[in-house]
């Protein structure tokens, strides 16, 4: 079985973050969404590794290599416009060959791996496996029906009128049988070709498609709350580990993570949090559920269920919650005449001032 991760597509929903960096490399507890995708592909046992990219294909080389560090093999696969899931497929149909392949899109997070239905779809063989999962808002989904048996009668990509609330999971097992399928397809209403259609293909030539309901899932809807919602997830399993220096002066409360190279002095920090490599944490405190980035300093400053990407750096300011800060922003007291908030914000910020 080979893996086929999309790491293609333009980020949107993830905008301002996204501008400047690729939706699969958002980090959640510092690490890439992409790379918790690898390791679950490595552990199912799979090596050969197809990545379909797209504009940000130089970010996305960079940080997988050649896969090795993984156990993986990467072969990469330009996609020259974001065409669809079906696309990718489509472009890959040489790479996969006629094996059986998972298909992972690399946006997507799944507690607990992929080993177990990469197990079931080998021994039990159908023409696709798909993975459901309940959500709140199905209409930002592929959205499947089910009979009374829990059978997939019917898919649909992102419908005005869900017929269930069960979204599609971007994780997919294929036999070689939806290369027909994927040949067979026309843009949708979005102009791309759609996976979902590709399954729908398959259910109406009679072929089995097989389902298992989910939990544990996330995926970028553009919610600031979902990204630190599914960050408190990752770190609510990490283990204390202590690699950089701590002085004697600081406090390190229940499971906190500091990376090598990170420094914390006269802080307090409350775990679970992660403390990237290289950071500066100084007379500040760190409550729980907080991931600070590599390089990042943190100081006289109060910070709590929040993401700082690398080289943020926040400095004497009162108390931030609930906050995503970007890679090199700089957030500062403003002088304190006038009493004025002073912002320079990038395209699509969003800011909540308290007041
Ligand atoms: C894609 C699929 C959709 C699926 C979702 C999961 O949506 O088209 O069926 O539910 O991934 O991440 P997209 O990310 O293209 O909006």
């Amino acid at each position: 079985m080979k893996a086929l991760v999309l790491a293609g597509g333009s980020g949107t929903r993830l905008r301002p973050i996204t501008h400047t960096s690729a939706k699969q490399l958002v980090p959640v507890a510092n690490k890439p969404v992409l790379f918790y995708g690898l390791e679950a592909i490595a552990e199912a046992g799979i090596t050969e590794l197809g990545l379909v990219v797209g504009d940000t294909h130089a970010e996305i080389e960079a940080a997988v290599g050649d896969g090795s560090a993984f156990g993986l093999r990467a072969t990469y696969l330009r996609q020259e416009a974001p065409l669809g899931l079906a696309h990718g497929v489509l472009i890959a149909r040489e790479f996969l060959g006629d094996e059986d392949f998972v298909m992972y899109l690399g946006d997507n997070f799944i507690v607990g791996g992929i080993s177990e239905l990469v197990g079931r779809f080998a021994r039990e063989r159908p023409a696709a496996q798909i993975m459901l999962t309940k959500v709140a808002d199905p209409r930002q989904f592929g959205v499947a029906e089910l009979d009374a048996e829990g059978r997939v009668i019917g898919l649909e990509e992102k419908p005005e009128r869900p017929k269930s609330d069960l979204a599609l999971v971007g994780v997919y097992l294929f036999s070689p049988a939806v290369h027909d399928a994927v040949a067979e397809l026309k843009p949708s209403w979005r102009g791309e070709l759609e996976i979902t259609d590709a399954i729908q293909w398959l259910i109406e030539a009679g072929l089995r498609v097989e389902s298992s309901l989910v939990s544990g899932y996330w995926k970028d809807t553009g919610n600031v709350t979902d990204m630190l919602e599914v960050n408190r997830l990752v770190l609510e399993s990490v283990e204390r580990s202590v690699g950089g220096r701590v002085d004697a002066g600081s406090e390190l409360i229940g499971r906190v993570v500091v990376e090598p190279g990170a420094v914390v002095e006269s802080s307090r920090v409350v775990g679970p949090a992660i403390i990237g490599a290289g950071a500066l944490v100084r007379d500040s405190y760190v409550g729980p559920f907080t991931s600070i980035g590599a390089a990042c300093t943190v100081t006289g400053s109060e910070i709590e269920y929040s993401i700082v990407l690398p080289r943020a750096s926040i400095a004497g300011v009162g108390r931030i919650e609930a906050s995503l800060i970007g890679h090199d922003v700089e957030v500062t007291p403003a002088p304190n005449t006038p009493r004025a908030h002073r912002l320079v914000l990038g395209d699509h910020s969003k800011v909540q001032i308290s007041s």
